[in-house]
């Protein structure tokens, strides 16, 4: 008990790393196919640096004593070839190992890709994620952003691209990075097993906010999925409450030349849908947990939050800021 407590600070650094964002806590089929693949490598990668030890322990103990004949026995001969092969055959089968491992891993990352999959397509920009899924009813496609969800059990197929930079999409609890370049199309399998909320990050550096490019990913059951994607595919419904009809006002003039809100008139393409923003659990790209108040500083004050994001800072009076915070809070 005492030396638990005494480890306790140790391992309080760690605290942050683990589940949500860890490939070592995989939640998904590709994240634990790679695991494995970590461990065979640690195990026989390990095991050759432990002979390798071991055999220069032998050599340096187990020497033979000088006779004052420079020249060596031919039983030491004899032994060093013996020793070299046995090296090389430990290599060998190390390496064949390795790399049955390897092909059996790379396998299973594309098992699922000949079945039906939910499409998904995900586009990088400085410094946010726009996120579209392909409605299974109707084949038409739903924009959201900075939030990725996930039906567990099945396979979803994200196909990357970017608007500018050369961005990198890592889910560390589902499966490997895969960078998103600009021209280009980029394909990644994701079959979650494990239901709950995991946290994605820009794993390429682009900028001044990359650090501020993460997205939180929910992966839920099929029923709740349908459920929450058919929500989304639903327009904006207007507030009754008259500060936020006052906002809505407010947001149409200067905030929807960059922002939609589909059912109203904002329609600009520059920047994240907001359709249904306060559904989301945080704001500019993981930066801000979802507050209302983090609304409002966020409107007032972007660069100070995230210095060098594209959002301009909107000469609104405080009491139009307010009113527009508390429009897009009810957004749900
Ligand atoms: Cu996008 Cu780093």
């Amino acid at each position: 008990m005492t030396r638990r407590v005494l480890l306790l600070p140790l391992l309080t650094p760690l605290a942050g790393c683990v589940d949500i964002q860890s490939p070592l806590a995989p939640g998904g089929d590709q994240a634990t196919a790679l695991l494995r693949l970590l461990i065979l490598m640690l195990v026989v990668c390990g095991a050759v640096y432990l002979l390798v030890l071991a055999g220069l322990g032998w050599s340096l103990f187990r020497r033979e004593r000088p006779t004052g004949n420079a020249t060596p026995s031919p039983a030491i001969d004899q032994r060093l070839e013996k020793g070299a092969w046995v090296a090389a055959g430990i290599i060998l089968v190390g390496l064949t190992v390795l790399i049955f491992g390897t092909f059996v891993a790379d396998r299973s990352l594309f098992s699922t890709r000949g079945q039906r999959a939910l499409e998904v397509r995900v586009t990088g920009h400085q410094w946010w994620w726009r996120i579209q899924y392909r409605d299974p009813a109707s084949g038409r496609w739903i924009e959201t952003a900075n939030e990725l969800h996930l039906p567990a059990g099945r396979t979803t197929r994200v196909t990357l691209a970017s608007a500018d930079v050369i961005h990198s999409f890592w889910v560390p609890t589902m499966a490997g990075k895969l960078d998103m370049i600009p021209g280009r199309r980029n394909v990644l399998d994701l079959t979650p097993r494990a239901i709950g909320w995991f946290r994605g990050q820009c794993a390429e550096f682009c900028g001044a906010q990359h650090a501020h490019m993460a997205f939180d990913v929910k992966v839920e059951t099929p029923a709740e999925f349908t459920a929450w994607l058919s929500a989304q595919a639903q327009p904006a419904t207007a507030s009754p409450d008259a500060m936020a009809a006052r906002g809505a006002t407010v947001f149409a003039g200067p905030c929807g030349a960059c922002h939609v809100v589909r059912g109203t008139a904002a329609n600009g393409r520059a920047g994240p849908d907001l359709t249904h923003i306060a559904s989301r659990r945080s704001i500019a790209a993981g930066t801000l947990p979802m507050a209302r108040g983090n609304l409002q500083g966020w409107i007032a004050q972007p660069q100070a939050v995230k210095p060098g994001t594209s959002m301009p800072t909107v000469p609104l009076t405080p009491a139009n800021a307010n009113a527009v915070a508390r429009y897009l809070a009810s957004l749900t």
